[in-house]
């Protein structure tokens, strides 16, 4: 890969800058000026680079943890409107995409990353990673509306879905708010389901809280986003990655 790329994936500047910057002598690889922005660099053994006096240390892949905010589409581009992406500041990767999508007026946890294969574990369907969110719907919620979804409730002519834990905050005539752990992913699931009931329900306000063994950070205020740590990119890992694999568990 060229120099100017390797950078730029590393989302240390612009392409464009880079190019000025290299040439000006600003950055070092491996404590080596490297002068020609299209010098050969092998992301499977990279350099350790110095730009600016900074260490920068190449990841073939970059984990972001975003508070989603209402108004903005989960998607990698869109000719109309702005994307989650369109929030990443500071890593102008291309390769980018969010793993999953929550609806246009859902807030809370979106994963970010360029990570094909760990996409592919999260959101396949014999995965049935947990996604915990938190809602606000109309009328009041019963114990009979949770005992629904532990049964599996029939949301959509042809859709029953999985037992999932419905935890009831607070009920009152008029809005309830509850806590909902479904282990799938469908269009529009939570709302249809809350639709579904007896006495449906519309919902007002939705907000995903966790996703697998990620939690979102409450310090993150919608639009705001952070790498993720470590020990969150183990957890992450740990999803099985075939279905052998799950059955040797
Ligand atoms: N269920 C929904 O209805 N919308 C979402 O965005 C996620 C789950």
């Amino acid at each position: 890969m060229r120099l100017d790329r390797f950078l730029s994936e590393m989302g240390i500047s612009s392409r464009s800058e880079l190019k000025k910057e290299i040439r000006r002598g600003q950055v070092l690889l491996n404590g080596e000026e490297a002068r020609d922005p299209s010098l050969f660099v092998d992301p499977e053994n990279p350099p350790v680079v110095l730009y600016r006096g900074r260490e920068f240390h190449y990841e073939a892949f970059s984990y972001y943890m975003m508070n989603k905010p209402a108004g903005i589409l989960s998607a990698s581009r869109d000719k109309k409107q702005s994307t989650v992406l369109d929030l990443i500041q500071e890593d102008r990767r291309r390769d980018l995409f969010p793993v999953g999508r929550l609806d246009k007026d859902c807030e809370g946890l979106l994963l970010i990353s360029n990570d094909g294969p760990l996409s592919h574990r999260l959101l396949r369907p014999k995965s049935h990673v947990p996604k915990l969110y938190f809602v606000r719907v109309s009328g009041r919620l019963t114990e009979s509306d949770a005992e629904l979804f532990r049964r599996g409730l029939r949301y959509d002519e042809d859709l029953t879905a999985l037992p999932a834990e419905l935890t009831i905050l607070s009920a009152e005539d008029i809005i309830s708010e509850a806590c909902v752990r479904i282990t799938e992913g469908k269009f529009h699931q939570i709302k249809k389901m809350f639709l579904a009931l007896p006495k449906k329900k519309e919902v007002l306000f939705l907000k995903r809280i966790a996703l697998g063994p990620l939690r979102l950070d409450e310090a993150l205020k919608p639009g705001e986003y952070r790498k993720l740590k470590e020990a969150e990119i183990s957890a992450l890992k740990e999803i099985p990655s075939s279905a052998s694999e799950e059955m040797r568990r």
